[in-house]
Order: structure tokens, then sequence, then C-alpha cells
């Protein structure tokens, strides 16, 4: 819980007092007071380099009396004219996660240092206060909902309660209307971090679309849920190919929001839903495929993404499509060699069924025409080669509209959600032609570029509009950031956020 208090010279009864410092050589302004207060421990510290500033630096320090609250813990935020949203963020969650650590059950962060940095940008003092709720509210995500409730012996503590205290009354309701939005961000984050967590037994294609319906009742959003028969009628032969070696149903997920007038081409966004990925016939090694419930990473942003923009009543209008289905090997699974007929008429050699997620979103993409949108985007774990190319920090951009990748990109940069593009050539294009079919789920061995070959699969289908296809296979889980935990990230909804909000 995150709450606004007025800073009354650190009179606050609070476990910890967090205060935000900038990078320096000695204590200055507010520092400098508390310094004398604690008879020089913080001088010391710089003295001897225990904390200088440095963004991430921390110092934990026992008031021995001389403050209100017990302790007080210095968090580092890098050069003042260096300060960022993202960089509080995650100077935040630093300091949140210690606190936790710590095992105070209370926190409070002084807003002060703020008020300098932000001189003359009032709009910068809210956005920063925003990202402490946000980094803070991020850092502390726990999932715990299959541990048993009696592990009494050593439950894990947690921070109940985050205090933003505030220099001037004035500040109250920039501040709390930054609290709201920072909830807001936390809560959609933590639906697709939670979405992610949850087991294969537990999150399936139905799970999704029932968890979509109710999402869209509380929000203005319409959900309407396809399911096999209609998938049929529509001749979405690539989509149920996939689905056809599970007990599990299919379902295509589609959610609209109109935050702008309807005439208004909608960007419509899409998300692989691979609830479990097995590999199929082309069956995945058994060491870490338990990670495979991760598969669905995709269409959890899709959802939580259009729960936040409803949330925040964003004036754009989006539609989100979910293709969720379960790769399962089975009597009745496609084998290699099969061929698909796809919605788009476009018949598919399916040459390797752990290729799964792209023909899926194959359907998935031709349906989204539909909506005659200016834009699409989506969002997929679709290839292992990303992690290779870019690890856990980003994930890759392809796409056919430069303009678009770029603003992609910016919305990267500014929310931590790093993303960097890859290429898409002809050559690329061609590599995806099958020999007895239009096309071929992979490439031919030694063409390598697995995560390009990815996207040059799916280009034919994106449509002629811009398009940029996001590979979340190396971020959605382990994506390294202070605000993130180690399993799902809920990679995707903040540069989104982003990326919609700014365009
Ligand atoms: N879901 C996987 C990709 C993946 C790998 C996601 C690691 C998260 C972590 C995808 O369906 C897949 O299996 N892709 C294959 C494609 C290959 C057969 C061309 C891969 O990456 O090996
Ligand atoms: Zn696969
Ligand atoms: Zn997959």
């Amino acid at each position: 819980m995150i709450k606004i208090n007025q800073n009354l010279n650190h009179q606050l009864k609070t476990e910890c007092l967090i205060l935000p410092c900038v990078e320096d050589k000695r204590p200055g302004g507010e520092l400098k007071e508390i310094d004398k207060k604690l008879a020089g421990a913080i001088s010391q510290a710089f003295e001897n380099k225990r904390f200088g500033g440095k963004s991430g630096q921390t110092l934990l320090l026992n008031t021995n009396g001389s403050l209100k609250t017990p302790y007080l813990l210095l968090i580092g935020i890098g050069k003042a004219k260096e300060v960022t949203p993202e960089k509080i963020c995650q100077a935040a969650a630093t300091a949140a996660k210690l606190a936790e650590q710590s095992k105070f059950k209370t926190a409070a962060v002084d807003l002060g240092p703020f008020e300098t940095l932000t001189k003359g940008k009032s709009g910068l003092y809210s956005e920063l206060a925003g990202a402490i709720a946000e980094g803070a509210g991020l850092a502390l995500y726990h999932f715990d909902n299959y541990k048993s409730k009696d592990e009494k012996d050593d439950p894990p503590s947690r921070l109940e309660k985050l205090t933003l205290l505030i220099t001037s009354k004035s500040r109250q309701a920039s501040t709390e209307k930054a609290i709201t939005r920072a909830e807001k961000i936390i809560s959609a984050v933590h639906t697709a971090r939670d979405l992610v967590s949850h087991p294969g037994n537990t999150v399936t294609p139905t799970y999704l679309a029932d968890h979509a319906k109710k999402m869209a009742r509380k929000n203005k959003v319409t959900c309407k849920v396809l399911g096999k028969k209609e998938m049929k009628k529509l001749g979405m032969g690539s989509l149920l190919g996939v689905a056809q070696g599970s007990d599990e149903p299919p379902a295509l997920i589609v959610l609209e929001y109109y935050g702008a007038t309807k005439k208004k081409a909608p960007t419509v966004i899409v998300g692989k839903g691979i609830t479990f990925d097995t590999g199929g016939i082309s069956l995945k090694p058994g060491g870490g495929m338990d990670e495979m419930k991760m598969d669905m990473s995709g269409s959890a942003t899709t959802l939580a993404t259009l729960e936040l923009i409803s949330s925040l009543k964003l004036k754009v209008n989006v539609i989100g499509i979910v293709a969720a289905a379960e790769n399962m090997p089975s009597g009745s699974a496609i084998k290699p060699g099969d061929i698909l007929k796809s919605m788009s008429g476009k018949t598919i050699e399916v040459l390797n069924t752990d290729a799964e997620g792209r023909l899926v979103l194959a359907d998935a993409l031709t349906y989204a025409q539909k909506f005659k949108p200016k834009e699409v985007i989506d969002l997929a774990t679709l290839t292992g080669a990303v992690l290779h190319a870019l690890g856990h920090h980003a994930a890759a951009v392809i796409g056919n509209n430069p303009a678009m990748i770029q603003k992609l990109k910016d919305a990267g940069e500014a929310t931590g959600e790093r993303v960097w593009e890859l290429p898409l050539w002809e050559e690329h294009e061609k590599a995806a032609k099958s020999d007895i079919a239009d096309l071929k789920n992979i490439a031919s061995p030694g063409v390598g570029a697995g995560t390009t070959m990815g996207a040059a699969f799916l280009k034919p289908f994106a449509g002629d509009q811009p398009w940029t296809h996001i590979d979340i296979a190396g971020t959605a889980w382990g994506f390294d950031r202070p605000y993130t935990n180690k399993g799902a990230s809920g990679f995707g909804v903040r540069l989104l956020l982003n990326y919609l909000e700014k365009n």
C-alpha cells in the first residue's frame, strides 16, 4: 500500500526512512543536516567510499535515537543532471527490496531531494514521485499462490506500507495522481506476471479466455472469444493445427477498447498464447521444459496492456488479439511434413512442430486485418535464438516500418524495457518459402538468423500497414532489472503504455 504524508522535519513514525541522494563528493542539502544529527556518520561513509550517491548504491544506518525513525536508508540516484524516471524507478526498487529484506514492515521515502532536482519543472516532480511508487511496487511482487500457509516457522517478511513524504501541501494533488497512475501500472504488470507464473495446468486457453472476459467486464472493453467451431468456419487451419494435439480447446480472444472516436483506425496488439509448449512431435528436451509455461507471455502482456489503457482511459483505440492453444504431442498432433491451410489462404509446410508460435500468430495476424488497423504489433516468445542474440536484456524488434521501430525503441529507453532491432531482408523472406507449399515454418539447416526467420514467416500475414514483431523469449522470463524478480517480468506492458501514450 502506498500513501502520502507531509514531511514534518522527519517526525514521521516509520521503521525506515528512505532518502534518495544524488551523486556527490560530500553530503549536501538535507543530507548535511541529517549528517549533523547522526554525528557525521554519513560524511564518514562518503570519506571511506562506502557511499557516494552513485546510482543504485545503498547505505543503511541505525539512527540511534537521533531521528524519529530508527533506520535511515540512503539510496543513490546518480548525477543530478542525468536523473530520469526510469533511473528513479530502479533506485526505488533497490531500496524497497533492501527494506523488505531488512524485515521492515513500513518505510517512507523522502521526496524532498526531488524539489531541488526538478526546480522549474513541476511535471517532472510528479513523474519522479510516480516512478518511486512504480519501482517499489513492482519490486515487491511475490508469487506465492501455491505456498501452503502453514510454513509458519519462517514466514517471509513483507513490506506492507510505503509512505511518500512530500515537502508541502501544494504537492499533494499531483503526487496523489502520480501514485494512482503508478498503482494501475503495478497492478497490470502484476496481472501479466501472475498469468505467466501460474503453471500450465492452471493457465489453459480457456483460463486465458475467462480471465479476458472478467477483465473486460470490469473495464470499458468488449471481449469476444472464438472457439474451435468459429475458427474452423474462418479457415484458421494454422492455429487449429497447433491445437489439434491437445485435449485443451484453443481460443482466439478478441478485446476491443475505444478511447478515441470509433472512426480512428486502431492499433492492434497480437499476443502468442501457447499455454504450454512441449514442442509437439518435435518434442523439446526434458530439462527446463517446465519453463515453457511462460510461452503465453505475449498474450499476458496483451491482456494486461488492454486492462491498463482502459483503466487509465487512454484516448486511443486498441484491439487485443490473443491466439491461445496448447502444443502437445499425441496421436492427433500435427507431424513434421504436414501441410496446413491458413485463414489467409496461404499453405504452410510444418517442418518442425516446435515452431508453433508463428503458426498460431499467422491466423491471428490475418484476423487482425478485419479491423483495418493503423498499425499492428505482435508480442511473442517466439525463438530461443533471441536469447543468443540479446540475452535477457532486450527484446528483438523486427518490422516493415523504420519510424514505428524507432518509436518503440524510444519507448524502450524511457521505460527500461529495451528493444533492439534485427534486420529482415528479402533473402530471409525467400528462405521462408517452401518447395511444395507457400511457406515453411522453419528455414533449411544452415540459414541461421532464427529470430529474423520467425519474423520472415510472419510478414506475409501481417498486412501492408506498419507492423512490428517483438520477440520477448529472452525478456518475458528472467529480465534483469532491480524491479523484476527471478521469474516472469511482465515485459512489454510498460513499453506499450509508453508507446501508445506518446504516439
Ligand atoms: N516457445 C519457443 C521459444 C522459446 C525458447 C521461448 C526459449 C522461451 C524460451 C518456440 O516455440 C520454439 O520452440 N522455437 C524454436 C524454433 C525453431 C524450431 C525454429 C526454437 O527457438 O528453438
Ligand atoms: Zn515451440
Ligand atoms: Zn513456443
